[in-house]
């Protein structure tokens, strides 16, 4: 097989049996076995330079010691627009890790240093969303259980077809894409279930915090989504605000349910709900980054408020966000020791609070734009 000096892009071809193309040099065999000699590379090209980037682009890296094979497999990939950086070592591989992502690696089997087989261990343990492809000549059956078992994803045999590159690298691609998508609904859904069952505690012991929960997770999702904060942070607010008050389940009954004004002490324990709450949340692994915003939600941007007495942008921002709703929702719902009041009056307690009480953007943008959107 006979491969002509190739311009930049340009994938070398020559024919097996089978009409595929082949490349079939590596360290698994002696230097004799090689079917081919590597052509000579651009002196100029780095190790560890992206060629043709575009952001949309997946980005693989090449471990290679063999010069040739990597300058190959970068040509094949580059033809089909992948990004492509390459590692003459598993070492380089493994530094340069630290310092870009990458979506897939494919990684030669034996190298001298650290070997495919452990720079795969290494991958798997540290970056278990990134497959690797091994390339080996070896057929040991036991080898390739313990590549398995290391976590690699797949193999590429030597010698490969040309044509085999990009399936092996698209496969494993869209595995990973499956699978990483799998993850996410089943996180969301444990996430989800777990609310459930914390709302479902709040409504056994004390309905009307339930009702008010749901009141308050509407109202601060529309002023979320009218603020402007992106999709990941709107989740966050969802959940938060579902179990803001979840703290009340350790209030004694006598206290939630007093017909009358509630004497010093009694505002000192309704006071505990919010350290309360975010102890029950923090102690959910999944819902730990909610615990925060749920802490905060009674402070007060002149830092008056409890339990920190945090001031202005101290205060998480979904925290604010809630502290809004919270006040609206409670503001226009009957309580048995007054009448609710109406949207108006609402409106105007919420405008006096602001810059005392509430963040003045939030209250601004509840009141000056979106209010009947909000409350639809
Ligand atoms: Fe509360």
């Amino acid at each position: 097989m006979m491969f002509s000096a190739a311009s930049p892009g340009d994938v070398p071809s020559g024919k097996g049996a089978s009409g595929h193309s082949y490349v079939s040099c590596d360290h698994d065999q002696s230097p004799s076995a090689c079917a081919v000699h590597a052509p000579s590379l651009q002196s100029s090209r780095s190790e560890l330079s992206p060629c043709y980037l575009s952001s949309d682009q997946k980005r693989i890296l090449i471990v290679d010691d063999d010069d040739w094979i990597r300058d190959i497999m970068e040509r094949i990939l580059r033809r089909y627009h992948y990004q492509v950086f390459t590692a003459p070592s598993a070492e380089v591989a493994w530094e340069m890790l630290r310092f870009a992502s990458f979506d897939l690696i494919i990684s030669d089997m034996m190298m001298s240093g650290m070997n495919g087989l452990e720079l795969t261990a290494h991958v798997s343990q540290a970056y278990p969303h990134i497959p690797i492809v091994l390339l080996t000549a070896l057929r040991d059956r036991e080898l390739l259980r313990t590549a398995i078992r290391c976590g690699a994803s797949d193999f590429l045999a030597k010698p490969f077809s040309i044509e085999d590159v990009p399936l092996i690298v698209e496969r494993n691609l869209e595995r990973h894409a499956l699978l990483r998508f799998d993850r996410v609904r089943r996180d969301y859904t444990l996430k989800f279930n777990t609310v459930k069952v914390l709302t479902a505690a709040v409504e056994a012991k004390e309905p009307y915090t339930a009702e008010h929960s749901r009141r308050v997770t509407h109202l601060a999702v529309n002023l979320g989504q009218a603020m402007g904060l992106p999709e990941e942070e709107l989740r966050h607010l969802e959940i938060a605000a579902q179990v803001h008050d979840v703290g009340k389940i350790g209030i004694p009954d006598f206290i939630l349910h007093k017909p009358g004004p509630l004497t010093e002490e009694e505002w000192a324990e309704i006071r505990k709900h919010p350290e309360k709450g975010a102890e029950i949340v923090g102690h959910v692994e999944e819902l730990a980054y909610v615990a925060e915003v749920v802490r905060h939600h009674h402070e007060r941007v002149d830092g008056s408020g409890y339990p920190s007495g945090l001031q202005g942008d101290n205060i998480p921002l979904l925290s604010r966000v809630i502290a809004v709703a919270d006040a609206f929702e409670v503001m226009t719902s009957d309580r048995v020791y007054r009448r609710r009041f109406s949207r108006e009056e609402a409106c105007c307690r919420l405008q006096s609070g602001a810059g005392t009480q509430f963040d003045r953007a939030i209250v601004d943008t509840f009141l000056a734009r979106h209010l009947d959107t909000l409350l639809t």
